[in-house]
């Protein structure tokens, strides 16, 4: 056993660990760039790895035309699923958010491994460029919103344990309005139900400001209106006439 086929599983090991974080912190929201930053983390210790168990290849004729293809294409999954819509339904779910890491992680090694193969140093050039990617990703280059500007800043605010002050106060008449153009399609009219759950009773398990965090930041298939459609004074006022469904 050489250094190298020593060090190859333990910096695996090592990179799975790490993604399965959400797991144990389920509920902890990063800001997006930060988000991007630990994916590049992610990746280049699964790149690392997957070059370490190959190792340096027999110099001369290189590896079949196919281990450079595999790492030219792996890259392109690993960035679709740092996808910033992906975000609401992942961050929410510890699990959905660690079966993306481990996308990353595998399509991070395969590039490592396959670059390898295909010729010594490949896989260092190929690695570098998909960490590269997300590090600009979190800079708000190309597939993510990584600028500060891009967060809204509401939701954070009205986190579950904080006050609705981030919302505004709910005017409930207007919120009865917005309900009958954006929600009833699916949660009924008056909140029955069809398409969505009934939201009758919904003070008992949702209170004001998780209804406001919820609707903000709702999981799919509910569409997310905030911001856009909806303002923030718009998801207290739906949020408040939300509450008052018996
Ligand atoms: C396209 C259909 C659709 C629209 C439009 C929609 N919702 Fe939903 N809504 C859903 C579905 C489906 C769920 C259940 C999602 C889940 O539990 O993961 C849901 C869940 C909810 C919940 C949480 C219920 C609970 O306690 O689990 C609330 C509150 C809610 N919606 C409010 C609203 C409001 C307010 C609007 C309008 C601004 C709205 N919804 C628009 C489909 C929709």
């Amino acid at each position: 056993m050489n250094k190298r086929s020593i060090a190859a599983p333990i910096v695996l090991v090592a990179t799975v660990l790490f993604s399965l974080v959400p797991l144990v912190r389920e509920g902890v929201e990063l800001p997006v760039a930060e988000h991007h930053l630990l994916h590049a983390v992610m990746l280049a210790g699964a790149a690392l790895a997957g070059i370490l168990f190959v190792g340096s290849p027999v110099r001369g004729r290189p590896g079949s035309p196919a281990w450079l293809l595999a790492a030219m294409l792996a890259p392109l999954p690993a960035m679709l699923l740092m996808w910033p819509s992906d975000y609401a339904y992942l961050e929410t779910h510890a699990f959905g958010h660690v079966v993306e890491h481990l996308g990353l992680v595998g399509l991070g090694f395969v590039t490592g491994y396959a670059g390898q193969r295909y010729a010594n140093g490949i896989g260092w050039a190929a690695g570098l460029s998909v960490v590269a990617m997300a590090a600009l990703a979190a800079g708000g280059y190309g597939v993510g919103p990584g600028g500060a500007a891009n967060v809204p800043p509401a939701p954070q605010a009205a986190v579950p344990g904080t006050t609705a002050a981030a919302f505004g106060e709910p005017h409930v008449a207007n919120g009865a309005k917005l309900f009958g153009q954006n929600c009833a399609v699916c949660h009924g009219v008056a909140g029955a139900g069809g398409e969505g759950p009934s939201l009758r009773g919904e003070s008992a398990r949702k209170s004001l400001v998780l209804a406001e965090h919820w609707i903000a930041n709702p999981a799919p298939p509910m569409p997310k209106l905030y911001p856009g459609t909806l303002s923030a004074q718009d998801v207290a006022d739906v949020a408040g006439y939300v509450e008052t469904l018996k």
